[in-house]
């Protein structure tokens, strides 16, 4: 009698860790993707804020690329010169943005720079704006100082773009 007390408590011990092990087993295969799931939704969240930020960069370097087109001495015409204004504002607003909301709050550099952008396009937007004899000259200075402002920022994060940025050209050593 004793020994079969024994024998069925001994059989329900082991149908509970059946059960048990079994519903461990058929919950696991949820942990996985539950945990993934948490990740994944964390770097999206950091991909969709440098995704934006590509936006950004992608307008300001449209506005860059209409700019560069017109340095170089010659004869400007009014539709030039709203080109030119055009990017000076453009690139001076999308660089507050930047300001306000990308740069990383540990990087001095980075805000550094893109202060930098912002006083070069706000010049090129002044200059453009005004048109006072050698506006032209200070455009060309303040564009040269932009540029080197973009290389400068993407040289420190490790971005390589030159290829982007200045077709044809390898990247400075
Ligand atoms: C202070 C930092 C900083 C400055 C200044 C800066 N950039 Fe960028 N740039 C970045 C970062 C960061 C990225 C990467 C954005 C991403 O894709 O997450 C980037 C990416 C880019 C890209 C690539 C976008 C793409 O499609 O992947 C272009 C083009 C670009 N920048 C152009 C410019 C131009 C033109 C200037 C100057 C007028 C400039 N940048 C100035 C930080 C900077």
């Amino acid at each position: 009698m004793c020994s079969g007390i024994r024998t069925s408590g001994r059989k329900l011990y082991t149908t509970i860790l059946l059960v048990a092990f079994t519903a461990f087993l058929s919950v696991m295969p949820f942990s996985g993707p539950l945990y993934a799931g948490k990740t994944d939704e964390k770097k999206k969240v950091e991909r969709e804020s440098n995704e934006e930020l590509k936006k950004l960069m992608e307008e300001i370097d449209k506005h860059y690329k209409a700019a560069q087109e017109r340095m170089g001495y010659y004869a400007l015409s009014s539709s030039d010169w709203d080109t030119l204004l055009k990017a000076g504002k453009v690139i001076t607003k999308l660089s507050d943005r930047v300001l306000k909301e990308f740069v990383p709050p540990d990087d001095k550099e980075y805000l550094k720079l893109m202060k930098e952008m912002k006083k070069r396009s706000a010049e090129i937007y002044k200059a453009a704006n005004e048109k006072y004899v050698g506006a032209y000259e200070d455009i060309q200075y303040s564009f040269g100082r932009l540029r080197n402002s973009c290389k400068n920022c993407h040289n420190h994060l490790g971005i390589q773009l030159y290829t982007n940025l200045y077709p044809g050209g390898t990247p400075p050593k």
